[in-house]
This record gives structure tokens, sequence and C-alpha cells, in this order.
């Protein structure tokens, strides 16, 4: 049976200020898409990060589809109402557009979709960060899909033996690239090192080409030309038989990295795996969190989700990232925790700098430099 996986996500009212959602607006997204169920749709479960809400949904529909994307952007549009009635802190934030014109893509929803014939057993994750941006899911990605010192299955599962074929996206051009590996691992590295210009949409099984997982990196190759890497992510990754562990997926979270997010989407901090009930980031409006939905799809049926990282083994990791948020917290304003000028998401700062620009001097040396000049010309 083939089935397409959409998840769409977006914040759409803050509760309070940037940290959670209120259970009123959850409430009506849920049901505006509980009511598609059976007809439209076989199946949705609604996952909160943050002040995020995010559509997992099941359909046969196939991807980029207007039927999909509508019904969503409809529990979304409503979900404001119930957001802006209570005044609730960026009601709408997400929705740039005021209608819908046939698919949200570029409309301020992230989407991660992904088709495929479903296995005799299909477990999947669904990963859902907030504070943060889809190039989060560079390290991990790599980790779970190229590294063999995290993921044993590339080295003992012979169905998995031949490696997996990244798919990149450049977020300036909106140009995307393939790279396999492991032959090109190095080159793969090359690009999503540098995590403010090349995210990861998609890995594929190089045996049969059959899709792995896929990140929600489309707003931004649509909205490319300017910076536009930031939109709290969501990635949907297919695990087992042919594909890494379950525990080879979420692995990388055990060893905390820093993302690009966090206060005002313009500073460095920790990744956070925390449980659905501690997906509400306060500390300096973080840091920034990740949660792991693990579902069994049956007949297209969700049978989930269950809360992956409400688990003591990822105590220490959690931990480990209070330990970095204080280190990095030290820095205050300064650079390299709070991001450079052009990676800032908020860019009120270039209106600070336009109120100085007329203030700036010639330094010193410069008048020296002019005076020496003019003392050479007056010897000549
Ligand atoms: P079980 O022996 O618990 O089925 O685990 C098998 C496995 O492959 C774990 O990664
Ligand atoms: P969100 O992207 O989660 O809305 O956060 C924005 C922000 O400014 C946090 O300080
Ligand atoms: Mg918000
Ligand atoms: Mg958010
Ligand atoms: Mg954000």
């Amino acid at each position: 049976m083939k089935i397409t996986l959409s998840i769409i996500k977006a914040d759409i009212g803050g509760y309070v200020g940037h940290s959670s959602t209120h259970p009123e607006v959850v409430a009506k997204v849920t049901e505006v898409a509980q009511a598609a169920k059976g007809d439209l749709l076989i199946d949705v479960s609604v996952l909160t990060c943050g002040d995020d809400i995010a559509l997992v949904m099941t359909h046969q529909q196939g991807v980029d589809n207007e039927k999909i994307h509508k019904l969503a952007w409809d529990a979304f549009v409503a979900g404001t109402q119930v957001a802006r009635d209570l005044k609730l802190y960026g009601a709408g934030q997400d929705l740039l557009s005021d209608a819908f014109s046939g698919n949200v893509r570029g409309l301020g929803p992230g989407i991660a979709e992904m088709e495929f014939e479903e296995r005799k057993s299909e477990p999947v994750i669904v990963f859902f960060a907030d504070k943060t941006a889809p190039s989060a899911w560079n390290l991990p990605l790599y980790e779970m899909f190229a590294d063999p010192m995290n993921t044993a299955g590339l080295v003992i599962d012979p169905s998995m033996h031949g490696g997996f074929t990244f798919e990149i996206m450049d977020v300036y051009t909106g140009k995307v690239v393939k790279l396999k590996t492991p032959a090109e691992l190095y080159d793969l590295l090359a690009l999503i090192g540098s995590v403010s210009k090349y995210v990861v949409r998609a890995v594929y099984r190089n045996s049969d080409g059959e899709i792995a997982a896929a990140a929600s990196t489309q707003r931004l190759s649509l909205m490319a030309g300017q910076y536009v890497g930031k939109d709290d992510p969501v990635l949907a990754v297919r695990s087992q038989s042919g594909f890494p562990a379950i525990g080879e997926i979420l692995e990388p979270f055990g060893r905390p990295w820093l993302v690009e997010g966090w206060m005002r989407g313009s500073h460095t901090g920790p990744l956070m795996p925390v449980s659905f009930k501690q997906a509400k980031p306060t500390r300096f409006d973080g840091p920034p969190r990740v949660i792991a939905a693990g579902y069994q799809i049956c007949n297209g049926r969700l049978v989930g989700p269950v809360d992956l990282f409400d688990d003591p083994a990822f105590d220490m990791a959690r931990h480990e990232c209070s330990y970095m948020a204080n280190r990095l917290r030290r820095q205050g304003i300064f650079e390299p925790h709070r991001l450079p000028p052009e990676e800032m998401e908020y860019t009120t700062l270039p209106k600070v700098m336009e109120r100085l620009k007329d203030r700036f001097m010639d330094s010193g040396e410069k008048m020296a430099k002019d005076a020496k000049i003019l003392e050479k010309e007056d010897m000549d």
C-alpha cells in the first residue's frame, strides 16, 4: 500500500510569549484536522514543541497535494482565530499570507513530506524542534546515515551497506545538489558544515533510491535570495530493516551540539532533547528543544506517538545542554553566542546601525596617513 506522510507545522501564537502553545488553540487545530479523517486523511496526530504545532498526517494523495495543504492551512487559520481571541503572542506568526493559493510552500508553514510503499512493519520517527532552524538536522543526519561510528548498521546490515544519498539545498539560491555517501562523504561535509548556507532536504537509500528522511526546508527555497535560514523545523526518518535502527537514529541527540536560533532567533545554543512535557523553552527563550515522536504506521494508521526522549538515558545530554547554555550565556550579546549580523533572524540591528552611520568619523590613523600624503605632495 502506497502512503504519503505529510507533516505541516506552524507557529500561530505563543503562550506565554514564545514559550508554548495554548490548549484551546491546539484543540481547534486538532478538531479541523480530525474532521478530515476517513475522508481526505487516513490518520492525523498533532504534536507541539514550544510555540509550534505540527500536523502529522497520512493519506494517499501524494506529496505537494493541494487538498492536503489546504486542510493544514485551514486548521492553522482556525487556530489563529482562537489565538487572536486570547491575544496570544504573535497570533498567526507563520501565516505570512492572507489567502491560500494552492500550496502552503512559501506561505509560512514548514513541510516535510514523503511517499512510500508501506513495509511489513513501518517504524518512523518525527523530530520536531523549536528555537532553531532546519540546518539543526545537518549534523545528526550525517551521523544517522553516513557515520558508521554512530550507525553500526552501515557496517553490519547488508541492505544499508551501499550507503545513502543526501539532497542538500543552498538557502541563498534555492539550488539543490545530491551527494552520494560514502564515496562523496568529504564533499558532503564540506557543504553541510556551513549550517547558515546549506541544509539537508532529504536522504535516499543508494541500493534502490528509497526515501529514508525528509526535512522541512521547502519554504526556504521559495524565499531564497534573502536570509531565510530559520524556521523551527520538522524531520521525518524511516527506521529499521534497511534503514538505521530507532536507537541509531536517536543516538546523535545523546551528544549535544550547537545550533542557530534561541533568543530572537539570533543566537547559538545547544539543542536539548526533551520529553513532550519538557518542550516548553523558557530560559532566555530556550535553549533550543527537540522532541522525537515514534510511530508504527499500520495501513496508514499512525500507531503512536511514543515519546522517545522520555528516557533517563538522555538525562546526561540534558544536563550537558544546561552546562553548555551557562557557558554561552556568559558571552551575553557578544559573538559567537550572538550570531554574526547577516544571520540574525530579526534584522532590527541594521536600524540601530543606521542611526549611528553619520557619527562615524575618520580615525586618527587615517587622518595621520592623509596628512603624510599632503606633506609628501607639498615636498614634491
Ligand atoms: P531485540 O533483541 O530487543 O529485538 O533488539 C534487536 C535489535 O536489533 C536492537 O537494535
Ligand atoms: P519562535 O521562532 O519560536 O517564534 O521564537 C522567536 C523568538 O523571538 C524567540 O526569542
Ligand atoms: Mg513564536
Ligand atoms: Mg517556535
Ligand atoms: Mg524560530
